[in-house]
């Protein structure tokens, strides 16, 4: 089945979601048209050979339409999507889902009554680096993680537009923190215990440009979050400490390796102290190199395609949404905790 969707907000990632479905995904959905506040988005739209609605409420009101997508800035996204449901259609919402765990209440009150699916379109748990991260986890060929680095950098600075603005939800958290920490989230499905974040304003008075983060999870992972936007020497990706061993991602190209212990054998305490460039050492003087086993990162397949796949797959009632309404909402808590955090310059104790 065909379902047919609707796009509210037709902007950068509007056009995303449409492209991508038109390339690859016209066996089960088809965008037939958008509403933008914005008369050149409508214009493109047209352009595009969708059709442009002249209002919110007659996308909402054509009886074809089952499936709304909802890509507007983030502070609009509660009360279109509370819309599309009463209007009696599915929806899937950009990320993130709303600025903050109550208003996401609100949307899964108005969905249960309804009826209809409601999921986010948290598309990054499909990212390659991130599957090869959980790869390397569940497979234990390093044991168990205890650490976990996971970093975003990048050096264009500015907010643009309404990111920069606090009354759309703008500043990193929202853009880009709320999809790492849903990835390690779905990494690790254990309770989250504490959490502490530290956000910076560099570039911006309204929200913050850059944050750190630490998630400390009841089976003993600990996670750190980072969001740079003025970073010229980027750091890698993704760092993982487990207890037989280290994995690295560098890069957005998916280049790094895994370092195993060999043997466990005891090393024994080596007295001698080594002198390196920067001075002596003995406790950080680097292993024998027969100690330890150099292997290729594991090759995982991915494909976003899934997400739309599972969407329609839920409205028709074969499969259970892969982004659950229980996770987005515990995403959510910690997102309320970071800013408390981030507010009180204190971590904060939970168990989300
Ligand atoms: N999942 C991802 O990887 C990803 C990537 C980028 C953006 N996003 C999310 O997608 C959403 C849109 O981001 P974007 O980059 O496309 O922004 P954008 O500014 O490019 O597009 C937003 C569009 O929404 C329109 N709009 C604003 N208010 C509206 C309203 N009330 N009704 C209808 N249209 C309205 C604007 O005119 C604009 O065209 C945000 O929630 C953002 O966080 C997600």
């Amino acid at each position: 089945m065909i379902h047919k969707m609707g796009i509210i907000g037709f902007g950068g990632m509007g056009e995303f979601h449409f492209s991508s479905i038109r390339e690859k995904l016209g066996d089960c959905v088809e965008v037939k048209g958008v509403f933008d506040v914005r008369e050149e988005r409508q214009q493109h739209a047209l352009e595009r050979g969708l059709l442009a609605y002249g209002s919110r409420e007659s996308l909402l009101s054509d009886p074809e339409i089952d499936l709304v997508l909802v890509a507007t800035p983030n502070n609009f996204h509660k009360e279109i999507a509370i819309d599309a449901l009463r209007h009696g259609k599915n929806c899937v919402c950009e990320k993130p889902v709303t600025l903050n765990s109550e208003e996401l209440r609100e949307i899964f009150a108005v969905a249960d009554e309804t009826g209809r699916i409601f999921t986010v379109h948290q598309n990054r748990r499909w990212d390659r680096d991130f599957r090869i991260i959980r790869e390397i986890v569940n497979s234990g060929i390093i044991g168990k993680p205890y650490m976990v680095e996971s970093r975003v950098q990048g050096s264009k600075r500015v907010l643009q537009e309404w990111r920069g603005r606090r009354e759309n939800g703008g500043g990193m958290i929202y853009d880009w923190g709320i999809h790492i920490l849903d990835q390690i989230m779905w990494l690790d499905k254990s309770k989250v215990k504490e959490v502490y974040a530290d956000t910076f304003s560099i570039f911006t008075d309204e929200v913050d440009d850059n944050f750190k983060a630490i998630i400390k999870f009841e089976s003993g992972l600990n996670a750190m979050l980072q969001v740079d936007t003025n970073c010229f020497i980027n750091q890698p990706r993704w760092h993982l400490l487990c207890e037989d061993g280290t994995a690295v991602i560098t890069d957005w190209a998916c280049n790094g390796k895994i370092v195993k212990l060999a043997d466990d054998k005891d090393l024994g305490w080596d007295s001698v102290i080594v002198y390196t460039e920067a001075g002596p050492t003995r406790t950080m003087a680097p292993r024998p190199r027969e100690t330890t086993e150099e292997l290729p990162l594991p090759d995982v397949k991915t494909d976003w395609c899934e997400f739309y796949r599972n969407v329609t797959a839920a409205i028709e009632g074969r499969e259970e949404l892969i982004v659950k309404h229980e996770e987005s909402l515990r995403v959510m808590n910690v997102i309320d905790a970071l800013f408390e955090s981030a507010r009180t310059g204190k971590s904060v104790t939970v168990n989300i």
